[in-house]
């Protein structure tokens, strides 16, 4: 396979990236791919260091938009501290009865699709609840995030880079007149606190409606990959042994099926500075492609790499990124994870694969369109 080269992923590797990218590995940490001008690294330790470095910069849209330190230091700092345990009540509340009402009516059919039926329906509740926005625009508003998040993979040809600025664009005037009439006494906590934040520092109107878009792109469309993800593994029953059915505690469950099948292979970002990494000089200039899916599987960090071992040692994995621009919706991820463990745990058995899961084309983005199953009744 030509290294990341300006073709769409051939078919194996949008089923299982997994194999190329650990060959990729033993054949070295980091390489350079030139008609990309593109380091690409995949070894664990090079890519937490590059990851902290302050001469490599955010190239890419995971990021918030708006990178001003004003904004940054304020409402991107406050929502980090929002979205921590313990976690208030109007987040419990948002979660719970997200995850049991869609577990609740899927088990009342008896076929379904996973992927609309759990994996998206729950973030997509859960945000539409956090941030008051109507659940009938919650569809439209993913669809618009997954089209923004495609803008973070690598290009080829045929591909419209376009559509990723034209849906960030209509998300932020989404939110424009969704905020028109803003009444920071309205709404649910999460959004008042947004909304009095940026009026309190005096943010531009524009960074607000972007911190909005954000948790909606950013929130929604990777959660729901990852639980999509979640679904395929303990569907094929794929846990190494330890059992279709989760068992212990379901936090350490998340984070090992995080290490294993992130949504997100790699991270892109630029290099502000020259510098120089186990020998290698980067150049100013030049992208980065740090395989952070890879680097969850670097035999030199994990031991078994491959196996499903929710109590491994050490865990801290890459799938949320690391160092300035760490994730800041991790903790929610974590908890919407766990709920839907903890709710599918007693009736998992009754879930059967129908046919093979589909898979959306990408390079960075491993994320699943279709779980067909079929549903046996309930003893
Ligand atoms: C399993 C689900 C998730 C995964 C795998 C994930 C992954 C990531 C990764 C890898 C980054 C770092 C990007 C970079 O360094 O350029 C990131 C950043 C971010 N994530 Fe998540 N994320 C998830 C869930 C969420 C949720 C639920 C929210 C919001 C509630 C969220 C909001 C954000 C934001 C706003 C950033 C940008 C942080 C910054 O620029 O400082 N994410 N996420």
């Amino acid at each position: 396979m030509n290294l990341f080269g300006n073709t769409a992923p051939p078919e194996d590797y949008v089923s299982n990236p997994h194999a190329f990218l650990a060959d990729l590995q033993r054949r070295g940490g980091i390489g350079f791919v030139e008609d990309r001008n593109m380091w690409v690294v995949s070894g664990y330790e090079p890519l937490s260091r590059l990851l902290r470095s302050p001469s490599v910069v955010p190239g890419g849209a995971t990021s918030f938009a708006d990178r001003s330190p004003a904004f940054r230091a304020s409402l991107a700092h406050q929502i980090r501290l929002w979205l921590k345990p313990p976690f208030s009540d109007d987040i419990q509340l948002a979660v719970s009865p997200a995850v049991a009402d869609a577990v609740a009516a899927v088990l009342e059919g008896d076929e379904a699709d996973l992927v609309p039926a759990l994996a998206h329906r729950i973030p997509m509740r859960v945000m539409a609840a956090l941030l008051g926005i109507p659940t009938a625009d919650l569809p439209m508003l993913t669809e618009l995030g997954r089209a923004v998040l495609s803008g973070y993979d690598l290009s080829w040809p045929g591909r419209l880079p376009s559509a990723a600025r034209v849906a960030r664009a209509l998300i932020r005037a989404y939110f424009r007149q969704q905020l028109t009439a803003r009444n920071s006494d309205e709404g649910p906590p999460l959004r008042q606190a947004m909304i009095a934040c940026a009026v309190q520092h005096a943010l531009p109107e524009a960074s607000l409606h972007d911190a909005f878009g954000t948790l909606v792109t950013a929130g929604v469309t990777t959660t729901a990959s990852a639980l999509a993800n979640i679904l395929v593994r303990l569907l094929s029953n794929n846990t190494s042994g330890v059992g279709p059915a989760p068992v212990g505690p379901m936090a350490m469950w998340a984070d090992e099926f995080l290490r294993l099948d992130s949504p997100i292979l790699g991270i892109r970002r630029k290099i502000d500075a020259d510098l120089e990494i186990d020998g290698y000089q980067m150049r100013r200039g030049q992208e980065l492609l740090l395989l952070t899916a890879a680097a969850n599987r670097d035999p030199d960090r994990f031991a078994d790499p491959h196996r499903f071992w929710p109590d491994r040692p050490n865990m801290a994995h890459l799938s949320f990124g690391h160092g300035a621009f760490y994730c800041l919706g991790a903790h929610l991820a974590r908890l919407e994870i766990t709920c839907l463990l903890q709710a599918l745990a007693p009736c998992l058995h009754r879930f059967h694969a129908s046919a093979a899961p589909t898979r959306t084309q990408g390079w960075l983005i491993h994320d699943v369109t279709a779980i067909p199953v079929s549903i046996s009744p309930g003893v």
